[in-house]
Order: C-alpha cells, then sequence, then structure tokens
C-alpha cells in the first residue's frame, strides 16, 4: 500500500482545542433521571442536520449524511456485550450508532458519548434522554480522559471514534489516541470509522500493532471501520 496524505478535501479539520461542557442526559450511574437538554432541540430528521452541519462547518463534520445502520453494525462487531462495562463514542453527530449500540447494550453497559457540535449534541439528548445507560456529553473529544475522570471511570473497554481523526492536528490526534490507550481494557480495541476505505491504513498503523479494516459498501459514500489494538506510541516520539 502506497503512503497516502492525511488531509483530504473531505476531512481536513483541526480538532478544537476548547471543551464545551453542559450537564448531561442519563447517568453513568443510572441513579439520576435524565435531565432537559440544555442545548435547544434541533427540528428535521438526521440526515438534513448532518448536512446543514456540514455545509456550515465541513471540515469538522467531514460526512454530509449520518452513518448507515450496516456501517453501525460493523463498528461493534465482535463486541462482547456480556462483558462489557463501559464504551465510549467520540464524535457521535446524530447518533447512529449510539441507536445500535442502546439495542445491544446490556444494562450494565455505560455509554459515554462525546459531540462537539451543539446541534447534534441537542439531537443526541433529545434521541437518548429515556436510555438510563447513555450518558451524552457537549464536549472536546481531545479532553475525553477528562470527561471520563469527572464520571469516576478509569477504564473502557472500547473507544469508537467517528471523528475526523487523520485531518486532526498531529498533537490533538496523539492525545486522543494516548488517552485511549490509557484507558482501554487489555482486551480493549480502539475502532475508528472511516469513508475514505483503507486510506489511512497506514497512518492506523504508525500507532498500533494490529490494526483490521472491515469495508462497509452500504453507506453513504462508501466506507469502512478500523479496529486497532496494540497501542505503540506516538510515532513523533
Ligand atoms: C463524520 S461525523 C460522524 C457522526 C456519527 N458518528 C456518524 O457515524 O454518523 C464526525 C462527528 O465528529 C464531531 N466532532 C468533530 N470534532 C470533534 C471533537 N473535537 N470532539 C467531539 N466531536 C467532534 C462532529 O461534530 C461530527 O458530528
Amino acid at each position: 500500500m502506497t503512503p497516502q496524505p492525511v488531509t483530504t478535501p473531505h476531512v481536513s479539520a483541526p480538532a478544537p482545542t476548547i471543551a464545551t461542557r453542559e450537564p448531561t442526559t442519563g447517568s453513568v450511574d443510572g441513579k439520576t433521571n435524565p435531565k432537559p437538554p440544555a442545548s435547544p432541540t434541533p427540528k428535521g430528521p438526521d440526515w438534513w442536520l448532518m448536512m446543514k452541519a456540514f455545509f456550515k462547518q465541513g471540515k469538522r463534520i467531514a460526512s454530509f449524511a449520518p452513518s448507515s445502520r450496516f456501517m453501525a453494525r460493523k463498528i461493534l462487531d465482535g463486541i462482547n456485550w456480556e462483558t462489557a462495562k463501559h464504551i465510549v463514542e467520540l464524535g457521535a453527530g446524530t447518533g447512529p450508532i449510539t441507536a445500535e449500540m442502546v439495542k445491544r447494550a446490556k444494562p450494565h453497559t455505560k455509554l459515554v458519548v462525546i459531540e462537539l457540535d451543539p446541534t447534534l449534541c441537542g439531537r443526541l439528548r433529545d434521541r437518548f434522554r429515556e436510555t438510563p445507560n447513555v450518558d451524552v456529553v457537549l464536549g472536546d473529544a481531545t479532553k475525553f480522559g477528562e470527561l471520563l475522570t469527572e464520571r469516576g471511570i478509569p477504564q473502557v473497554d472500547h473507544v469508537l471514534s467517528g471523528l475526523p481523526l487523520p485531518s486532526f492536528p498531529a498533537v490533538a490526534r496523539d492525545t486522543i489516541l494516548e488517552t485511549a490507550a490509557r484507558t482501554l481494557t487489555p482486551d480493549g480495541t480502539f475502532r475508528q470509522l472511516t469513508i475514505m476505505p483503507l486510506i489511512y491504513y497506514k497512518l492506523y498503523r504508525r500507532y498500533f500493532e494490529n490494526v483490521r479494516f472491515r469495508f462497509v459498501p452500504f453507506n453513504l459514500p462508501p466506507g469502512g471501520v478500523y479496529v486497532c489494538r496494540g497501542y505503540r506510541g506516538s510515532p513523533a516520539n
């Protein structure tokens, strides 16, 4: 495979460095009642919200449509729901992957779902407000270590990312992958979706010993999932 540039017209946004936090819906301890959404509840179907967000701030959103259910199923493939206690989703958008997780998650599996865009976060809060094991966080994925600490979560079983990670500044990408490596259980995986099949295989191989790619033809556009294990450290070190 030939090395590919890491910046493309589709995905090129720098990761914002600020963390915007508001009260969450649901609770990872399952004890508190869902709170009313702090961001206004957006109107319109998911594809419309994604398309609007894409045209407004394309680089950071990276995709003009939510992931298909085929993509969502593929990113979750092989997760052991009997044993999984904590799963983090970074860049959840309107929640197509969250929705598939909710179908599979046992009551003991807590899902921490992080999204930076307030409108998309509003959709997530509205959609999962009655789901006690989903904790929707309006925040920056580069801060997800702190967000987990605040919630008393030392370890997670899997990190699922919908972020346009290849186009993040290297420092932000390193932070996210280091945090994932530090918090994952020994059998845990970092799973990254893409709408550019295999293009970034080499990039993820720089960070992980073991990278498997799963192609997803039924997605708009076709894409896939990288399933990564065995963090090697930042390529910069
Ligand atoms: C390609 S979309 C994926 C959305 C959703 N996971 C899906 O599969 O349809 C990328 C998402 O990452 C979010 N995002 C981008 N940068 C982020 C950051 N630093 N922290 C949290 N979310 C971020 C965007 O707002 C957008 O919703």
